[in-house]
């Protein structure tokens, strides 16, 4: 099997570039795309001697040329997977069609609930008492594409938006190196009818309660 190529494209600080650079993945980080000239997770992908690119949104007219300028730039590296991994622009539906099934995200909630921004602060204010983040490819349909994998956490009495945070932050770590494990050797993929399968997966059937019981 060769070595397969991905492509990052950050908009922040890059806590998750930062873990997948680390991760020791069965992969070419072949470059690190960002939005931002101020992106931090720029640094980082430099520190590990990975190329980096700034496109700048605001230098297009419309979304749809900055979506074409940015494939552009992404295929110049051959990538065989897009990682978004904090990118904060919407993609148009023509740019998620390029990539069909070999674009993937990853989302501050357990989606399909909390699309969008500000999920910790939402999930808070509904007083839900179990989220977390979600692993996905991504479709035109924003934050709804199909699901690769989950990980659950408590709320707790005394969460504030940043704890929770932390808490699914932390578990985003976990996952997104392991989505890209499976995507890097062929262990899923993105069937015709929206599903992802999985060849060879243990299954394991924990709960999480939460609060938990007595
Ligand atoms: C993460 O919470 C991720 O789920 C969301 O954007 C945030 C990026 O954080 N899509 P970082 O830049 O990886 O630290």
């Amino acid at each position: 099997m060769a070595e397969k190529n991905i492509v990052i494209l950050i908009s922040g600080r890059g806590s998750n570039l930062q873990v997948l650079l680390q991760a020791k993945l069965p992969c070419r980080i072949a470059a690190v795309v960002s939005n931002r000239a101020d992106a931090g997770g720029l640094e980082i992908a430099q520190a590990h001697g990975v190329p980096t690119a700034v496109i700048d949104h605001r230098d297009y007219a419309d979304r749809d040329s900055f979506d074409a300028a940015l494939a552009r730039l992404i295929d110049t590296f051959h990538p065989d997977f897009v990682v978004l991994a904090g990118f904060m622009r919407i993609l148009s539906a023509g740019f998620v069609a390029r990539y069909h099934g070999r674009l993937i995200n990853i989302h501050p909630s357990l989606l399909p609930a909390y699309g969008g921004l500000n999920t910790h602060a939402r999930a808070l204010q509904d007083g839900v008492r179990i989220h977390g983040c979600t692993v996905h490819f991504v479709t035109a349909d924003l934050d709804h594409g199909p699901i690769i994998i989950q990980a659950a956490v408590p709320v707790l009495c005394r969460d504030t938006e940043q704890t929770l945070a932390a808490r699914v932050l932390h578990e985003e770590h976990r996952i997104y190196p392991q989505a890209i494990r499976w995507l890097c050797n062929d262990r899923i993929e993105l069937r015709d009818d929206g599903r992802v399968i999985f060849r060879y997966r243990k299954q394991t059937s924990h709960a999480l309660i939460s609060p938990g019981l007595e």
